[in-house]
């Protein structure tokens, strides 16, 4: 969606919106719109909107209000977005090619109309390219807004949020794209594509080399694949001397469970058990396209669990890079093993200061927490706090939950170092606990399970139905406040 900035309202002007705050109409409302307005108990909160014709110079334009709701607000940028969002959702599919957004009557910062924008523009986000026999009324047809008597600094305050936007939308793009289009290779493909000339490294890990490094954990997981295995770091060196922060990403690029094979109803949603490793790429593109004053790396485990004649069987023993031996006990619990070894070479080649992983890693998330806030578990208060600040200030919200030593205890293997499922209760914390073995004792460190968060199926606040980007602006936020704030 292309946004650009003017000091007057363009010619010919058919949509017009105005963001009103609540019980404040704009004076460029006529009687009319403001009886009806009354009629349809638009009051101007969050979210909600309200429309009517004016004459206007150039003939009749549509008059479109998006409400902000109170100015004192706490959730104020986050109802803005609301606004914003409110907008695209309802516009999209009108036929109105632009959207003329007027905010010479409103009083809203740069930062503040910036993120109307970013609602508005997250939310016309939706990836059509498969679609091909859409009829005329249900394409999207709104392309551009132009923001008139903005306020100083609006152009810089969006170039910040549209990288991330950008970021945002790449996360959807390969969250959404099938798995027979995103697949360990193409993934790398996509970002290598995506990153080019912006100054990030790119550095990727073919299956010899994997082999050589001893990584037996990630392998065995897609040794039952047609397609190989990868992995992708993408880094950013913006900062100065000190270490990098980490982020890591599970990317199982389709999840079929395996030789434990998925029950089939359903099973479609494994196509996106890379959001992880979505995030973390969309994360690393929103900081590498704003410049971010800071040393970042992410690192991509990508794989593809299927059934086969080569996959590997409940009951085999595979070694970590580390040296540790993993008894697999359920073929589906395979975010785990490819983290293992994503998480032990992280911190062996980057040095990290901090990793903090992202994986839907466990279905067990959703009952305890359902879509509302991803889980988060970690060995480290400080960064357990950061993390739960800027995911409270973007909307990417953490809930923290325990680790400790008698969980730790329900993944002991009798034959090997440890297996790979714990018993029936507290699946998320045995998972959990699996990646803290591959985690030096003085890295801190933070997983953040996200199954219940990288898909939603209805719309939210800046979504529509399916891939939310959940995890970009963490990342953004988080590296924001703690490096470079
Ligand atoms: N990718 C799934 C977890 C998942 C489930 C993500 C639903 C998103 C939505 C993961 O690999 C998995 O299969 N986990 C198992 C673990 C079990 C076998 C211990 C699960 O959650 O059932
Ligand atoms: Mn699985
Ligand atoms: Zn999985």
């Amino acid at each position: 969606m292309h946004i650009q900035f003017s000091q007057s309202r363009p010619q010919g002007a058919r949509l017009i919106a105005h963001v009103v705050d609540k019980g404040k109409l704009p004076a460029a409302t006529n009687a009319a719109m403001r009886a009806g307005a009354e009629a349809a108990r638009f009051k101007g909160t969050a979210g909600q909107t309200f429309d009517g014709f004016v004459e206007t110079d150039g003939g009749v334009a549509r008059l479109a209000l998006a409400g902000a709701g109170d100015k004192n607000d706490e959730a104020r940028l986050a109802n803005l977005e609301k606004a914003g969002a409110a907008l695209a959702g309802k516009y999209q599919s009108t036929g109105d090619k632009q959207l003329v957004l007027d905010l010479s009557e409103s009083d809203l910062t740069a930062i503040e109309a910036a993120h109307v924008l970013l609602g508005l523009r997250l939310r016309n986000w939706r990836y059509d390219i498969y679609r091909t026999k859409l009829k005329d009324e249900q394409k999207i047809t709104l392309e551009g807004v132009t923001v008139v008597g903005g306020p100083e600094g609006i152009e810089g305050a969006w170039a910040h949020a549209a990288a991330l936007a950008e970021g945002v939308e790449f996360t959807r793009e390969l969250v959404t794209e099938p798995a027979n289009v995103i697949y360990p290779e193409s993934f790398v493909a996509r970002c290598k594509e995506r990153f080019e000339d912006t100054g990030a490294e790119l550095i990727v890990l073919d299956e010899a080399q994997m082999e050589e490094m001893g990584m037996g954990s990630l392998l065995g997981v897609g040794q039952g694949s047609t397609r190989e295995s990868r992995i992708l770091a993408i880094r950013w060196n913006g900062g100065g001397s000190e270490a990098p922060v980490a982020f890591v990403g599970k990317g199982v690029t389709f999840d079929t469970g395996g030789i434990s094979i998925k029950p089939g109803p359903g099973m479609e949603d494994m196509k996106w058990d890379m959001g992880g490793a979505g995030a973390v790429a969309g994360g690393m593109l929103a900081l590498v396209k704003r410049k971010a004053k800071a040393n970042v790396v992410g690192v991509m485990g990508l794989v593809e669990n299927m059934p086969d004649g080569n996959a590997q069987r409940p009951g085999d023993v595979v070694k970590s890079m580390n040296g540790q031996t993993i008894e697999i006990l359920n073929t589906d619990a395979e975010g785990r093993l490819v983290l293992a070894d994503a998480l032990h070479w992280t911190q062996e080649e980057f040095q990290p200061s901090r990793v903090i992983d992202f994986a839907t890693l466990t279905g067990a998330i959703i009952i305890s927490l359902g879509n509302e806030y991803a889980g988060l578990f970690s060995n480290d208060d400080q960064l357990s706090k950061e993390l739960s600040e800027a995911g409270e200030a973007v909307g990417d919200k953490v809930w923290r939950m325990p680790l400790g030593k008698a969980y730790d205890k329900l993944i002991d293997s009798p034959i090997a170092d440890m297996k790979n499922i714990g018993g029936k209760g507290a699946g998320s914390i045995t998972a959990a606990q699996f990646l803290q073995r591959f985690i030096a004792d003085d890295t801190p460190w933070a997983h953040i399970d996200i199954a219940g968060m990288a898909w939603s199926d209805k719309p939210g606040r800046t979504w529509g139905k399916g891939a939310t980007g959940y995890g970009v602006r963490l990342i953004d936020r988080l590296i924001a406040d703690t490096v470079e704030g």
